[in-house]
């Protein structure tokens, strides 16, 4: 069988929530487990484009069997109008196998979340992605209080999982708050992981 792992799993069109995702995979790292990144492709209609089934640069494309294997799930999306972008929610529409034989059930998941403007729907988006993952019986680990990043952040950083601010032209680089709520989300993943593991076999 192979090693425990948590799947941190993301759409990102400019790179931000990408970079978050690396953060939070430092995070992972440092509790001893593997942190496997993967993305979901864009979206085209019928009648567009078709890409190539392996991106030309970054992360690969997550499979069911990435989901169903994980030992938890960081999942992240830039917001798009308040909400997560339409190519993750389609990965997660096609997740019905894994929920009929609740595969997830029990598995510790977290969300994060980039934007353009600083109050512009960084809480709906995050509240929102965490509605699938509930329907799959995981169990949501946020961020608590005693991050004192929290309290402190200028920028971006929610009680319901990492954020980032990225400014209007998508320039704005992670600052050190939100980097420590990033590592933050993937060590308290990780852990918990770790010890439903631990009182699984005890
Ligand atoms: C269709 C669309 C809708 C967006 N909606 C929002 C929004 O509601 N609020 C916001 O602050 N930014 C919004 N943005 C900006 C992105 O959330 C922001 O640029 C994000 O940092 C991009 O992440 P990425 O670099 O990982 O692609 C939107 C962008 C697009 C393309």
């Amino acid at each position: 069988m192979s090693a425990a792992y948590i799947l941190v799993l993301y759409y990102s069109r400019h790179g931000a929530t990408a970079e978050m995702a690396r953060h939070i995979a430092r995070g992972i790292e440092q509790a001893g487990l593997e942190a496997r990144l993967r993305t979901v492709p864009a979206i085209s209609a019928e009648c567009e484009a078709v890409a190539p089934a392996i991106p030309e640069e970054g992360a690969t494309y997550a499979s069911l069997d990435d989901l169903k294997r994980c030992a938890g799930l960081a999942l992240g999306s830039p917001t798009r109008f308040g909400n997560m972008a339409a190519p993750l929610k389609y990965f997660l529409d096609g997740t019905s196998s894994l929920w009929l034989t609740g595969e997830l059930v029990g598995k510790p998941a977290g969300v994060f979340t980039s934007t353009a403007s600083l109050h512009g729907g960084q809480e709906t988006t995050l509240l929102s992605m965490l509605l699938p993952l509930l329907h799959h019986g995981m169990l949501v680990t946020g961020l608590p209080y005693s991050e004192s990043a929290l309290l402190e952040t200028q920028g971006g950083g929610t009680p319901y999982g990492p954020s980032h601010h990225a400014g209007a032209d998508g320039k704005r680089a992670l600052d050190a708050h939100e980097i420590a709520l990033c590592r933050a989300l993937g060590l308290r993943l990780a852990r918990t992981a770790q010890r439903l593991e631990s009182g699984h076999h005890g």
